[in-house]
């Protein structure tokens, strides 16, 4: 008979030698066990730079991740470029197909890149501080990847023109919103393409989209975009669905969220360190920074982290009626339904047209 105890030295040691022939490497690794501050003397130590490219639509969107981690480890730069998250990732991967990788971290909305990435052994395992913390739907059990903090889209419209809240999909077919409502092609980024599908596969299919572009909505690249059109032309455009705004938004912004069961999207924005990092300390600092408690509390918006709760009132995202968080990894791990459903859109309302959202100065 085996005893506990040698079973358990057995265990481990299958564990610390994980070789993964695939990878060609050891896959795994410990949780951080450095502080904060121990990090952060290694990153300065190092060149006290870290490369971020995050998904986005709007230049300067990351703006106050970098002031908050700039100003929290004097000496370090977040250097941070935001694109949309379908073109950086297919830069990224020419930097790996060509071994000439000059980006450290990643935070993309494009979810399905991270297991493949994995398995091409493009990535650093590194399970940062606070990494038990954050909810298992949202971690990679061998620390090649994890949410960094959850984005979702909202109802929202301009108060000095919409008296009645809206708060279920069905509200945006109010004769109110003919012609004022303004949205972001689904054929042009993935989270609006699966609020598309949601939408309709909750009202009950096409009639609903039927009747939605019976209202002649405004089409425009970039999530951001519609805020920039509701607040600032003057009752021209009102309302809208695609994209997100805070959860206690300034006047003339309110904002609601649909309480339908798995109606609304929300995703965890995902995150990754490239095993060719030139700067990877840098790149475990930003990572350790990002899941700590401060950084997560004061952000807005939902955390990974279980310990955290929801934010304005709300409650923890896995108990928020409106919304499942583990839909968005499952839909974008289906490339080719992705593409039919894409191409379904463009054929109703045209391919996206316009500037990339990063240059309109919308
Ligand atoms: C911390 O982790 C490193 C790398 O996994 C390991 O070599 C080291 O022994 C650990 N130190 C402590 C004090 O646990
Ligand atoms: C900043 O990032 C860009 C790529 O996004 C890169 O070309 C540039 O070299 C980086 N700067 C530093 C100082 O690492
Ligand atoms: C909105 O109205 C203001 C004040 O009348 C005017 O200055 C501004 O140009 C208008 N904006 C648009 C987009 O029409
Ligand atoms: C904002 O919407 C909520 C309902 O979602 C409503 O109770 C509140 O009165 C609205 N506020 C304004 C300023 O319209």
């Amino acid at each position: 008979m085996v005893s506990s105890k040698l079973l358990f030295v057995l265990a481990s040691a299958a564990v610390s030698s994980a070789f993964d022939p695939q990878l060609g490497y050891n896959s795994f690794v410990d949780v951080e066990n450095r502080t904060i501050d121990e990090i952060y003397q290694a990153a300065l130590k190092e060149g006290g730079t870290v490369t971020l490219w995050h998904g986005g639509d709007e230049k300067n969107q990351q703006n106050s991740l970098k002031q908050a981690f700039e100003e929290r480890f004097p000496g370090m730069t977040l250097n941070v470029t935001v694109d949309l998250s379908k073109y950086h990732d297919v830069n990224i991967d020419r930097q790996i197909a060509t071994g000439d990788v000059y980006v450290d971290s990643v935070a993309l909305q494009t979810l399905h890149d991270y297991p493949r990435w994995k398995s091409q052994g493009a990535l650093l395992p590194y399970k940062p501080l606070g990494w038990d913390a954050l909810y298992k739907d949202f971690r990679d059990a061998d620390g090649y990847y994890n949410g960094f903090y959850v984005l979702n889209w909202a109802n929202r419209w301009n108060t000095d023109y919409v008296k009645e809240p809206i708060k279920e999909f069905d509200d945006f077919l109010r004769p109110e919103f003919k012609n004022k409502l303004i949205l972001t092609y689904p054929n042009d980024d993935d989270a609006v393409l699966f609020a598309f599908d949601l939408i309709m596969k909750q009202q009950g299919g096409y009639e609903w989209f039927e009747k939605l572009l019976a209202q002649k909505p405004r089409w425009v690249r970039g999530s951001a975009t519609p805020n920039t059109l509701i607040s600032n032309s003057n009752g021209t455009y009102t309302a809208s669905f695609t994209g997100s705004i805070g959860l206690t938004p300034s006047a003339p912004f309110n904002v609601s969220l649909p309480t339908a069961p798995n109606s609304f999207v929300s995703w965890p924005q995902t995150g990754a360190i490239l095993k060719d990092a030139p700067h990877p300390e840098g790149a475990k600092l930003l990572h350790s920074y990002i899941l700590s408690e401060e950084f997560q509390a004061a952000r807005g918006g939902w955390s990974v982290r279980s310990d955290i709760d929801g934010p304005a009132g709300y409650p923890k995202i896995f108990d928020v009626p409106g919304t499942d968080v583990t839909k968005f990894s499952e839909f974008m791990a289906d490339r080719a339904a992705v593409e039919r459903l894409r191409f379904y859109f463009e054929d109703k309302i045209g391919s996206a047209q316009g500037l990339s959202p990063l240059e309109d100065n919308l």
